[in-house]
């Protein structure tokens, strides 16, 4: 069906959540990371709307400060009298010509298709209701049939006997003619069981009015479900993870458990990528064909090459790896982190701000920081940059072919010249020539007459 009128989306998003014991508004809290709201608008946008307006309670200045989009208009309902009171705080801002869709921004996972959907089912001057099946509907608002026909919604503590046994319910989700939706919400009242301005009533005043309600169903039931309290986020976090990571191996990439993934960001993610258990990915994430993640990793914000290995346990954040490289078990990687192909990262590793160039190792609990590695270096167990004095950071440079001996300290600034190679223990405080072999001044080595102290013995 082909709609040339505008399409004003309204979203409901006065409620303080009392609920979920928060100072933080309700719709603030977070799905993947994002906050409810943020899941609901991105959707709205899909639609490509003329406008969208949230109608808000609490928390104004925090909500405003999360969403800057200009194109985002912001209604206020200073008392919450009802789902029609909170749309009536939109409607000056909607053209009398428009179709009118409500969302709510605590049902974070209501989805573009079934939106798209309603929208296509619906004629221009019918209302477009979105109701679901529900074997235990309580508290929802059911929906009365006659002879088949919508007829009203009847909310749970105004329904008799007969109308509570109704599984059909109103999601809450509805689309409407403007026009229509603004003479209909002046006939609203509040007398009912909680004394309240109900939206539901718009469709009896429809049926009224002789228009035709046309209802389409949601695909999956967690779309519609509203969150109320922390038990119901958890649910629907879960659910949201295992749904995604079960697309991804649709596509190809092995997450060795769906339940044991969490992406709360953007994650691009090649086939023959495989992910081990409890791997959290935040921010944007690329994974690159053939790369394997080990359990208990973390990234946030990184491009992970081609055919890299993460080991268990490593963290990793602002990070660039190219191809072939190995990096853990238990290496830090730190922002300003980039590795050339093949380089390798062993554990107790910890590299910040630094560059490693192709087949470099660094394999044992070592510091690397504010540093430029060259090729084929060869950093020994225990070596630290000093880079910090106090006050400034000071750069470290180690050319191609360096070998530096285990438990050596560079003292920045300093360069370690091409080929050349530093003893065991070496403090470098000036730059080291290339092709040669330097190392710290050193106490001779000599033995001491001299023999550990040994406890007395107690038992005779
Ligand atoms: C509403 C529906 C019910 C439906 C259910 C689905 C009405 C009268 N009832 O009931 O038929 O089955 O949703 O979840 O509409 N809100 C405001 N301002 C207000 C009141 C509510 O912004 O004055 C917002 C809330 O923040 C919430 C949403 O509207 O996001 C729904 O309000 P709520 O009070 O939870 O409605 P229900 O009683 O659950
Ligand atoms: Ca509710």
């Amino acid at each position: 069906m082909h709609h040339d009128k505008g399409l004003s989306i309204v979203i409901l998003a006065a409620g303080q959540g009392t609920r979920m014991k928060s100072s933080l508004p309700k719709v603030m809290h977070t799905i993947a990371g994002k906050p409810f709201l943020a899941h609901v608008i991105a959707t709205a946008q899909s639609l490509n709307p003329s406008q969208i307006i949230v109608v808000y309670g609490y928390g104004g200045d925090v909500l405003k400060a999360a969403f800057t989009d200009p194109a985002i208009q912001w209604a206020h309902q200073p008392v919450q009298q009802g789902t029609a009171d909170a749309v009536a705080k939109a409607l000056p801002f909607i053209p009398s010509d428009h179709r009118v869709l409500i969302l709510y921004g605590d049902v974070p996972l209501i989805s573009p298709s079934t939106l798209t959907h309603l929208l296509n089912h619906t004629a221009e001057d019918a209302v477009g209701l979105l109701t679901v099946q529900m074997p235990t509907p309580y508290g929802l608002g059911r929906i009365v049939r006659e002879a088949g026909e919508v007829a009203r919604i009847v909310e749970e503590k105004d329904a008799t006997e007969a109308e509570k046994a109704i599984q059909e319910v109103n999601t809450g989700i509805f689309l409407v003619q403007a026009n229509a939706l603004s003479t209909w919400l002046q006939k609203i009242t509040n007398h009912n069981a909680q004394k309240e301005y109900y939206l539901t009533d718009i469709i009896a005043l429809a049926v009224q009015d002789q228009v035709p309600v046309v209802t389409t169903a949601p695909q999956v039931i967690e779309e519609i479900l509203g969150i109320n309290d922390k038990l119901q986020q958890s649910y629907l976090e879960r659910y949201y993870q295992q749904s995604r990571a079960k697309e991804w191996l649709k596509e190809g990439v092995w997450i060795a458990d769906p339940a044991r993934l969490d992406v709360r960001g953007t994650l691009e993610v090649a086939p023959e990528v495989s992910i081990d258990v409890n791997v959290v990915i935040e921010g944007k994430v690329t994974l690159r064909k053939g790369c394997t993640i080990g359990p208990h990793c973390v990234l946030k914000n990184c491009d992970i090459g081609e055919g890299v290995t993460l080991h268990a346990h490593c963290y990793l954040e602002g990070v660039t790896i190219a191809k072939n490289a190995t990096i853990g078990p238990f290496a830090r990687l730190r922002p300003g982190t980039v590795l050339a192909e093949n380089v390798h990262i062993g554990n107790f590793v910890e590299v910040k701000n630094a560059t490693v160039g192709m087949g470099s190792k660094i394999n044992h609990l070592s510091y690397i920081g504010d540093a430029t590695l060259g090729k084929d270096v060869n950093v020994g167990a225990g070596t630290i940059t000093c880079n910090y004095d106090g006050a400034y950071k000071h750069q470290t440079i180690i050319e191609d072919d360096v070998h530096i001996g285990s438990d050596s300290q560079l003292i920045a600034p300093v360069r370690v010249g091409k080929g050349a190679t530093l003893a065991a223990g070496t403090t470098l405080h000036e730059d080291a020539p290339p092709y040669q072999l330097t190392l710290s001044h050193r106490l001779a080595l000599r033995s001491l007459d001299w023999q550990r102290p040994k406890k007395e013995t107690t038992d005779k």
